[in-house]
């Protein structure tokens, strides 16, 4: 078993630079199955999760060729399966972007029941009212996913949740759909519209993304022959910038789009910490002990629920009482009981946890829970005395690329150490 060894506590100083969006890649590498010809991705995040996706990819009939460190090329001329690998699919979440991509393809999908971060019940229901709205026929069960359809016919579809899932599906399944489709309530977040910018790049006509319509004008084909740099990750610069306050120290976070990290600015600077950015680089440093404040988590422009975690490690050391309900997800608060383990004085029921703040967390054993409460717990092992030890890392690998060298080469002492 490995586990993270961290020495604390250390304030993190120097540059990082910002990896591609897992939330972006993980629906574009799907998506290149709508593409009859050969496309070239650029900047995507080396994680377990875009791993996994490729070897799907090759099961389906592609084939997979990386030409770069973050540089794929992806030939999908020859799918020849609906069937996607079901073991594979159901370790992680975003599998069900094959769904769109195998309908709108070949007009059949089968995939195992989607995994991924235990965040409380994860329904996928606006994604089948979307399918069954273009004309599909959606059969779930016995552990897996099946839709079939004739040929998809756009449609109306207003989603009941705003839904990063759900938009992007329907935005997969209907590129190649007969007509123009239209996705009321969609959800904003920059992966959404990287997605499109993508499916433009080959050949699509989407417009709105960004924006809650989003329209898809059907086209005959998408072609390749492109080249798409993806998105930089917005969580993991915001998990750096919240770092450089959790640590007390001073980082210059390098390759994102700081218009994407706007409500996550504005809570270091209302907690006391210092931010001086431009367009492209986003430099937080801290000064003084850091302030409460109440978070509430919203789909974007809102604060997002994947840098909540990271948020709770600032305000458990931050002075004063700080609420934050958590509106995404209802089970989002299991790292709270680890940070406990480590000092912090957190009560949390349902989905709202109160922030005791604590002069200081100490070093223990620790369980990352989920994906950013791994995030979260490598933060805190870093700004606490003694030593942390912190298991389960199958969770961080599937969403953070290099994340133990990136935070050392900060100052961290990190070492990935494996027992029996
Ligand atoms: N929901 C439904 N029905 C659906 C779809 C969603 O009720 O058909 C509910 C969910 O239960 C949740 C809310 O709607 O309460 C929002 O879920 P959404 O569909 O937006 O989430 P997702 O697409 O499954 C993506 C990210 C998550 C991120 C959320 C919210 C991927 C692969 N995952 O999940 O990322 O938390 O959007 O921004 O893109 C992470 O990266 O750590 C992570 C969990």
């Amino acid at each position: 078993m490995e586990k993270l060894v961290i020495s604390g506590p250390t304030p993190l100083k120097g540059e990082v630079e910002i990896s591609g969006a897992k939330n972006a890649a993980v629906a574009i590498i799907p998506a290149t199955i709508l593409i009859n010809g050969v496309c070239t991705i650029e900047n995507l995040p080396h994680i377990s999760d875009v791993k996994l996706y490729c070897e799907i990819l090759e099961h389906l009939g592609a084939k997979v060729k990386w030409i770069g460190k973050n540089t794929v090329e992806i030939d999908s001329r020859n799918i020849h399966s609906t069937t996607a690998p079901l073991d594979i699919t159901r370790k992680f979440r975003a599998s069900y972007y094959l769904i769109g991509a195998l309908l709108g393809r070949c007009g059949r999908a089968e995939v195992g029941s989607p995994g991924g971060c235990n965040l409380g019940p994860r329904p996928i229901d606006q994604h089948i009212k979307g399918f069954e709205a273009l004309g599909a026929k959606v059969k779930v069960g016995g552990g897996s996913i099946t839709a079939t359809c004739d040929k998809l016919k756009a449609n109306s579809i207003y989603l009941d949740i705003v839904s990063v899932g759900a938009t992007m599906n329907i935005m997969i399944a209907s590129v190649l759909a007969e007509g123009t489709t239209t996705i009321d309530n969609a959800a904003k977040e920059p992966h959404v519209v990287d997605l499109a910018n993508f499916l433009n790049t080959m050949g699509a006509d989407i417009r709105g993304a960004g924006t809650d319509i989003i329209r898809i004008n059907g086209v005959k084909e998408l072609k390749g022959n492109a080249t798409y740099s993806v998105v930089p990750d917005q969580i993991e610069a915001g998990t750096f910038m919240l770092s450089a306050i959790a640590s007390k120290g001073d980082i210059l976070v390098k390759n994102c789009i700081t218009k994407h990290l706007e409500p996550v600015i504005a809570k270091i600077l209302e907690i006391g910490g210092n931010v001086e950015a431009d367009e492209e680089n986003v430099h937080v440093w801290w000064s003084k002990r850091t302030t409460k404040a109440n978070i509430k988590t919203l789909p974007y422009p809102g604060f997002p629920t994947d840098l909540q975690p990271q948020m709770g490690v600032c305000l458990a050391i931050s002075s004063g009482t700080s609420i934050i309900n958590e509106s995404i997800w209802n089970s989002r608060f299991q790292y709270t009981e680890e940070l406990n383990k480590m000092g912090a004085k957190i009560t949390s029921s349902g989905q709202q946890a109160v922030f005791d703040g604590v002069e200081f967390l100490y070093g223990a054993p620790v369980y990352a829970t989920d994906l950013r409460a791994g995030a979260a717990l490598i933060m805190a092992g870093i700004a606490a005395n003694g030593t942390t030890e912190i298991y389960n890392l199958n969770h961080i690998d599937r969403g953070y690329e290099n994340i133990e060298e990136k935070f050392r080469k900060l100052g961290a002492k990190i070492e990935r150490v494996t027992e029996d």
